[in-house]
């Protein structure tokens, strides 16, 4: 077992140890007290719990499995299906365990082909086998899966972030008492704002700077929150050089998250007549975040084309 890192350390063994959103959490404790599970499609963005739940749940319906990761093996496509094909016909040794359950983690990192096979897998194996995928990306796991699959987005719906964070703040205080860390409250409120939704990110970093000192207000100057201020007087210098260094600057953070603050802040230093081209240059370059190799450079083009194109008050 890894107990150095804390967000192994403490990755929740069980569902209700999780902190999600409500319906998605009922939909999982649905399943643990039926003691079965359906074929899922955990989708969601990084270090919300994909991973976390899909083991949690075989844990606690008692069911044998076996975590196939897409990144290391998508490649491979007849390790794949022998692995399963093996894993599928041994008896399993759990009593009482309805049903084996193989974890695709990560399937959108798998090429079409692996996929198609996963989907063959799907069926032959269907009388004693359940799959569990995760994927960041639902757009690239391909319409056979998402249609043998109950899909569950972890994405937080408006209104519900400010209940998770509150959780998470709790979370974080027990763990860093139990690891004699030294903290204060309104700092640890502050690295949750900035890191949420990435979970594992947060526990991460909180790791990394009790391993220097502690969680004070000295390390408030690195965890600055997006700040569009000197990016939306740029843009309308149209100063592309500082609009860059501010893009490269930014690149650690989730790039949706990014741009939907910036979508938020347009209304008020866009003339009116410009929001609406604005918008759609937004949702054009959004949707490609999931598809570009380089995030750096999409972003980079959104907001050029936003410099070149909208007029500002
Ligand atoms: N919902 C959650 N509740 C509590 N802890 C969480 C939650 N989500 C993530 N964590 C913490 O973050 C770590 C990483 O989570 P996990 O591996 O489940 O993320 P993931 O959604 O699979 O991310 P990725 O898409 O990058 O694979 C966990 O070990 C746990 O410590
Ligand atoms: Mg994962």
């Amino acid at each position: 077992m890894n107990d150095f890192l804390w967000v192994e350390k403490y990755r929740p063994k069980v569902v209700d140890d999780c902190i999600l959103p409500e319906i998605v959490k009922n939909v999982f404790k649905g399943f643990v007290s039926q003691g079965e599970i359906p074929n899922l499609l955990l989708t969601g963005s990084a270090g919300v719990g994909k991973t976390t739940i899909a083991k949690a749940l075989c844990e606690e319906i008692g069911a044998s499995y076996i975590m196939i990761n897409g990144s290391d093996e998508g490649r491979f496509l007849d390790t794949v299906r022998n692995r399963i094909r093996t894993f599928a016909s041994t008896v399993s040794l759990t009593s009482g365990a309805s049903h084996k359950v193989v974890i695709i983690d990560e399937a959108d990192n798998t090429t079409n082909d692996v996929q198609l096979s996963l989907r063959a897998a799907v069926e032959e194996f269907h009388s004693n086998c359940r799959f569990i995928f995760t994927c960041n990306f639902i757009n690239k796991i391909i319409e056979p899966l998402h249609s043998r699959c109950t899909v569950v987005d972890f994405r937080v719906k408006n209104g519900q972030s400010v209940a998770l964070q509150g959780q998470f703040f709790e979370r974080l205080r027990t763990i860093l008492k139990t690891e004699n860390a030294k903290f204060e409250d309104k700092v640890l409120a502050k690295l949750i704002k900035r890191y949420y939704p990435d979970w594992r990110r947060l526990i991460n970093e909180c790791q990394r700077y009790s391993a220097n000192g502690a969680i004070d207000s000295a390390i408030l100057v690195d965890v600055a929150d997006v700040n569009l201020d000197s990016l939306l007087s740029s843009l309308k210098q149209k100063d592309f050089k500082t609009v860059k260094g501010w893009v490269v600057q930014h690149m650690d953070n989730d790039p949706s998250m990014v741009m939907r603050k910036i979508y938020d802040n347009l209304y008020d230093v866009l003339k009116p007549n410009s929001i609406p081209e604005a918008v759609l240059v937004i949702a054009k370059y959004m949707r490609d975040i999931s598809n570009v190799p380089d995030q750096e450079i999409n972003m980079l083009a959104c907001l050029t084309e936003i410099m070149m194109t909208c007029e500002f008050k």
